[in-house]
Order: structure tokens, then C-alpha cells, then sequence
């Protein structure tokens, strides 16, 4: 049995989880000037929200997520012909799947990149240790020219989803998740290391920071969405709920509809973005 925190949330994560914004992606495209050249690694790719959308920027794509269920539903949309929202089409040859950890990822093996990117994924990670290792597979041209753009990692996310400043409709669903799964968060181990992800970056000496921002997006989710929503989530999951799942459906659905009896729930979303470009550090520095 799968010990991941994301155990059966593919399906759902797929089909409730927003896109990122296209002007995040186009964001990430002009900074390091991508051009169809290279070789992109996208790390917790998931179902493969950033991994579709951003491989179409370069040669070819190594996908890398420890979910199982995650890479089986990323290997389906790229047999559909991996459409994003947009319609664009990826092309299913060039985007090849890894299950692993990120902090399983041997340098030797996967060889170099000119981007590595991680879509609401590097908390999940041992981050000190995994910049190292990031750090040793950008391209050592990227490298030694300090000036380049052309090469570095980018981290983007929407910082905790929809829940992270809550409308009352939000503070009612945490109520109902609390009755249902207890008062602590589930599956927040990645809690504990409270540092910012910038600050962790800054610490390695490995990389420097060219940009940080967000790009904010407005979304409107009925009931059923806000249900498979956090079905797609590590907190929620319907694993989590198991046979309590119908109740916690009812239960929600009857304090989300009092709240707003409109059934239409504003949901305000901002997808963040750190950029970074390796720093040249001395032989060793980066093991
Ligand atoms: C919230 S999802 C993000 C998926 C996708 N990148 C996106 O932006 O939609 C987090 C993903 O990180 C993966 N993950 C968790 N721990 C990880 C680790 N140590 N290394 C790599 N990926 C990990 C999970 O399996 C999950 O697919």
C-alpha cells in the first residue's frame, strides 16, 4: 500500500486543481529565456499542472514525483495528447517520468538541466539537501557564467491553495474538515521547518535570488468542486475520511450552502513564484 500523503488524490487533483496562471508560465519563459533548447526537470510534478505547460519550452522533460498514482494520471493525460487548459497540446515523447523522492535524484544518472522547477512541492522536501543537488545538476555552463539567465530553478504555488487566507466560507470548511479529521492539520510534517523558502535559498550560498512575486487570479467553485478540491489534498483526502466520506460530504455541503446560498464561492488564488540562479562555489561546496 502506498505510504504517500497524496495516496488516491490523482484523480481529483487533476480535475480540481487550478492551472497555473499562463502569465506565470510566461513569466518563467522570458527570465531565463526559453526557446525550445534544453532539457527541463520538474520535481513533485504531481499530475503535471507545471510539468505540461512548461515542457513545451524545451527539448525534453524528466517528471520526478514519489506518488504513484500522480505519474499514472500525468502518463494518461500525455496518451490523451496532455492538453492544458489552454488546448495546447504537450508532446507526449518528450516528457519522461521518474518515481522518486527528490531527494532520491542521483546527479550521475539524470545528467544536467537548464531548469529545474517544483510547483507547490518543495515543502514537501528535505530543501537543504535537495539544493545541493539541484545545484549540481544545472548545466556547469549556467555555472561558471554568473551573468547567465538562461539556466537557475524556479519554485512557484499557490501557498497552501485556497486555504491559505481564508473567506468565511473557508473558515466554515476548516470547521467541517476539524469535526470530521480532528483539530490538527493532517499530514503537516512539512510544518516543522518553518524558513521561508527564500531564506533556505539564500542559506545554501548555492543560489541567488532574481525574482520573487506572485500573480493573483480569481476563481469561482461550486460545491462539488470545493469537495473534489480537497479530495485532492494531502489534509483532506478521502483515504483520510474513509467510510466517514458521504457524512463529511452532507455535513459540508449544508454549512457551505448557509453560508452562501448562492452556491457560488469566490475563491481568491495567487500563484507565487522564487526564481534563482546558481551561484559558481568552489569544488565540493555543492556535495
Ligand atoms: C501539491 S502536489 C504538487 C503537484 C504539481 N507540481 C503541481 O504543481 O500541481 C505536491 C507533490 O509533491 C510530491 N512530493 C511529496 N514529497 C516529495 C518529495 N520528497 N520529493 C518529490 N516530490 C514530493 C507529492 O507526491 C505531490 O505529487
Amino acid at each position: 500500500m502506498s505510504t504517500s500523503p497524496f495516496a488516491g488524490t490523482a484523480q481529483y487533483y487533476a480535475k480540481y486543481r487550478l492551472d497555473y496562471p499562463e502569465a506565470l508560465i510566461a513569466l518563467v519563459r522570458d527570465a531565463f529565456r526559453l526557446d525550445g533548447r534544453g532539457r527541463l526537470l520538474d520535481v513533485g510534478c504531481g499530475t503535471g499542472k507545471l510539468t505540461i505547460p512548461l515542457g513545451r519550452y524545451f527539448e525534453h522533460t524528466v517528471a520526478v514525483d514519489p506518488d504513484p498514482g500522480m505519474l499514472c494520471e500525468l502518463g494518461d493525460q500525455l496518451r490523451r495528447g496532455g492538453e492544458d487548459s489552454d488546448g495546447d497540446a504537450a508532446q507526449a515523447g518528450t516528457i519522461s517520468t521518474l518515481l522518486a523522492r527528490a531527494e532520491e535524484c542521483r546527479p550521475q544518472e539524470l545528467g544536467t538541466f537548464r531548469l529545474i522547477a517544483s510547483g507547490d512541492a518543495f515543502h514537501w522536501m528535505d530543501r537543504d539537501r535537495v539544493l545541493c543537488l539541484w545545484h549540481r545538476m544545472l548545466a556547469p555552463g549556467a555555472i561558471r557564467d554568473e551573468s547567465s539567465t538562461k539556466s537557475g530553478i524556479a519554485i512557484v504555488g499557490t501557498g497552501g491553495g485556497s486555504m491559505s487566507a481564508p473567506a468565511d466560507w473557508q473558515k466554515a470548511v476548516w470547521d467541517v474538515i476539524r469535526r470530521w479529521l480532528g483539530p490538527e492539520r493532517r499530514n503537516a510534517g512539512w510544518q516543522k521547518d518553518a524558513r521561508r523558502h527564500e531564506d533556505v535559498i539564500k542559506e545554501s550560498g548555492l543560489f541567488t535570488i532574481t525574482a520573487v512575486g506572485a500573480v493573483p487570479a480569481t476563481h469561482v467553485r461550486d460545491v462539488d468542486s470545493i469537495i473534489g478540491f480537497l479530495y485532492s489534498t494531502s489534509f483532506c483526502s478521502r483515504s483520510l475520511l474513509g467510510e466517514n466520506a458521504p457524512r463529511f460530504e452532507e455535513d459540508l455541503r449544508r454549512t457551505l450552502l448557509k453560508v452562501e446560498p448562492s452556491g457560488r464561492f469566490l475563491e481568491e488564488v495567487s500563484a507565487g513564484y522564487i526564481l534563482a540562479r546558481p551561484l559558481a562555489v568552489s569544488s565540493g561546496r555543492s556535495e
